[in-house]
């Protein structure tokens, strides 16, 4: 078995934008694939089985094997029963795609509890939640691959998405970890970081820059990151069109006292401590 053949994967928000293509290209690939969507709108309301039922349907009739899945993903619940479908349907569970999303944006200074918790809930918790019910399986059977989404906005901000943003951020500090604790199970832990056109960015990208970034171009950078040849942990992919990079982080050599500085020697070494023509990559 290569690649992802014969893998179980789950992937969380696969009715709709660039989770769909993940499902279709796993699909593709003759991996079994449960098809995750509470099929709601941009900002989490409603939701309905139709856009789930067709992702399966197409990975189907494309030759595929795929299942739905309608649960809500943000729910301690919801994110056990998507791998409990996986277990039900295909007896296995190798791989995790958290891609569920939804977006409220408002400047920070407008933002209310409501906005704040609906996006952390979606993003982070329902990150959490999905890996947390999947670890022990991949753990117990020393195998797993699991993908996070991550965005631009939590790594760099974005006005109007400080909810987002925090969240996009911390599912990066979580596959950190898991990347570390992983490691000796041979369970893979890395973050994907999209730009696509899609529902969510139609109203936020430019035209001329959406016509360049179809969803589907994410997807070979999660297949690949989701095979059994790719070894890579705690990475943060970009996948932009046709653009794949890596994202890392870098420190300073900065200034090291022999006691404790006082303000005004901290004032005083500031821009060495900070100068970053010669920081160096950590791990
Ligand atoms: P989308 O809105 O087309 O897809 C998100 C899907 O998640 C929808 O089908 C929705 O029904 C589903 N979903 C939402 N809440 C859910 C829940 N609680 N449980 C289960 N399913 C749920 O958006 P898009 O663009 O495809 O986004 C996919 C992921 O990529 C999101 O995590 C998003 O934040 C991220 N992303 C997208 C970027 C872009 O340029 N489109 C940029 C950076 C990150």
């Amino acid at each position: 078995m290569a690649g992802v053949e014969g893998r179980t994967v789950v992937i969380t928000g696969a009715g709709g934008g660039i989770g769909r293509e993940h499902a279709l290209l796993f699909g593709e690939q003759g991996a079994k694939v449960v098809v995750n969507d509470l099929g709601g709108s941009r900002d989490g309301s409603g939701g309905g089985n139709e856009m789930a039922d067709e992702t399966v349907q197409t990975i189907k009739d494309n030759g595929g094997e795929a299942v739905a899945n309608y649960d809500n993903v943000a729910t301690e619940d919801g994110g056990a029963a998507v791998v409990q479908t996986a277990l039900d349907t295909f007896g296995s569970i190798d791989i995790v795609v958290c891609n569920a999303g939804i977006l409220r944006d408002k400047s920070f200074h407008k933002m209310s509890d409501q906005e704040w918790d609906a996006v952390v809930k979606v993003h982070l918790y329902g990150t959490y939640h999905v890996v947390k019910a999947a670890w022990p399986h991949l753990r117990e059977q020393n195998y797993g691959r699991v993908i996070v989404t991550s965005s631009t906005s939590g790594i760099y901000g974005n006005f109007g998405q400080a909810n987002y943003g925090a969240a996009k951020l911390g599912v990066v500090g979580l596959i950190n970890t898991l990347a570390i604790e992983g490691a000796k199970y041979s369970v893979t832990a890395n973050a994907i970081v999209p730009v696509a056109a899609t529902r969510m960015t139609e109203d936020i990208m430019p035209e001329e820059m959406l016509e360049k970034l179809e969803p589907g171009y994410v997807s070979p950078a999660v297949v690949h990151l989701a095979s059994e040849e790719c070894t890579d942990s705690g990475s943060i992919i970009l996948a932009a069109g046709g653009r794949y990079a890596r994202i890392q982080y870098f420190q300073s050599p900065g200034h090291e006292f022999d006691h404790r500085p006082s303000v005004d020697e901290m004032a005083e070494h500031w821009d060495e401590i900070t100068d970053m023509s010669e920081a160096q990559p950590r791990r």
